[in-house]
């Protein structure tokens, strides 16, 4: 199952004081923010918990067909690397959720996904569109994607920047390798084919990326109200189509 959500702070007025919701963390996410001094990190962290705790419950309301379990008995931790992953909180343990799940925040949003297929990471990103520094394309861009900027009319080029780059995020979380390798050596091409319902397709290709594994890539991208949002997987080769 494939599921993806977007929440602002409009979504409860103590999200964008940097304070958290009654009822909103377990006491592991408590000692987390309370580590956490600068106000916007502390804002936008609080939203992505807002948004992937709703997204988990959406999922155990659909898989399980009970009701969920409360928000704060749902733990959003990090992995050793950074990347987040979903938990039950049981009396004295977490037991943890077996999918996949990211976290991407920008301006006043926050964009979750999440994926259950055995054998599949996913990477969620979404950017606000605005003109990047000049050396971006140059510095950061594989050939194949300066060749589609440069070939792009002037009106639409802040846009398609905006779309790889965010597409290059969502792939380096879907291999949960952010964004500590070379990013040339990923290439993202933004078409305008449509991949499913709301979404256009995403041409991913990898090449000297240390992988530990082979994977086949995939995304998908679209633009909404002023941002870009992209969806990537890291699929095993016997992994089932995507659906949605
Ligand atoms: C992961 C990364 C691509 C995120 O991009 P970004 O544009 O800065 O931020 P986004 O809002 O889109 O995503 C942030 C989320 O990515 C997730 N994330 C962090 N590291 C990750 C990883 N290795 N793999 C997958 N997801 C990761 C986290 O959930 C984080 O949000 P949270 O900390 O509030 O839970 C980038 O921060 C990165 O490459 N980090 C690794 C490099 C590093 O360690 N830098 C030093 C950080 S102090």
């Amino acid at each position: 199952m494939l599921l993806h959500l977007l929440q602002t702070f409009a979504a409860h007025p103590d999200l964008a004081t940097g304070q958290a919701p009654a009822g909103l963390l377990h006491p592991f996410e408590e000692a987390q923010l309370a580590g956490l001094r600068v106000v916007k990190r502390r804002r936008e962290w609080l939203l992505g918990r807002w948004t992937a705790k709703h997204l988990v419950r959406l999922y155990l309301a659909q898989r399980e067909g009970q009701p969920p379990p409360a928000l704060a008995a749902i733990v959003i931790a990090p992995d050793p690397d950074g990347a987040p992953y979903a938990a039950r909180a049981l009396a004295d343990e977490l037991a943890r959720l077996p999918l996949s799940l990211s976290i991407s925040h920008s301006g006043d949003r926050a964009f979750c996904a999440l994926d259950d297929r055995p054998g599949v990471t996913i990477g969620a990103d979404i950017e606000r569109i605005e003109p990047r520094e000049p050396g971006l394309v140059a510095q950061f861009f594989a050939p194949a994607e300066q060749a589609i900027v440069a070939g792009a009319p002037a009106g639409e080029r802040d846009g398609l920047i905006t779309a790889i780059w965010s597409a290059k995020e969502a792939v380096l979380k879907a291999l949960r390798l952010g964004l500590r390798v070379d990013t040339r050596q990923l290439s993202c091409l933004p078409m305008r084919e449509v991949a499913a319902e709301g979404w256009l397709r995403l041409t991913v290709a990898a090449e000297g990326l240390p992988l530990s594994t082979p994977v086949r890539l995939r995304g998908r991208w679209r633009m909404e109200d002023g941002f870009v949002q992209t969806l990537a997987w890291a699929e095993a080769h016997d992994a089932v189509a995507p659906d949605g």
